[in-house]
């Protein structure tokens, strides 16, 4: 228990310059430099190819995968601080 836990979180989103690649695949960058900021409140839709990483958005979000660079950030809070 030593992250900090927000007290309340209205839920502003934002991934700045998202590096990021599958670690059983590493040599196949799925995201090199991706920006993305999703307002509190706001619902957003990813739309892209199949494989084009929409998934990986959402799990990098939960944190079943970190970035390999940049940052994802909660509330202005980096979430791997949380
Ligand atoms: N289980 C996995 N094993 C290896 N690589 C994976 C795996 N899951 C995702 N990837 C990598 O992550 C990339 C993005 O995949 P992701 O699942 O995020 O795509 P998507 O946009 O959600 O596709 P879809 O529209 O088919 O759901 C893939 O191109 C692949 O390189
Ligand atoms: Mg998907």
């Amino acid at each position: 228990m030593e992250g900090e836990i927000l007290q309340n979180v209205s839920g502003e989103v934002e991934l700045k310059n998202v590096k990021l690649a599958y670690p059983s695949r590493p040599k196949n960058i799925i995201f090199e430099a991706f920006s993305l900021k999703v307002p509190a409140e706001k619902t957003v839709a990813l739309v892209g190819g199949s494989s084009s990483g929409k998934s990986m958005v959402v799990v990098m979000l939960e944190r079943f995968y970190d970035p390999l660079g940049g940052e994802i950030v909660l509330d202005g809070v980096i979430i791997h601080k949380l």
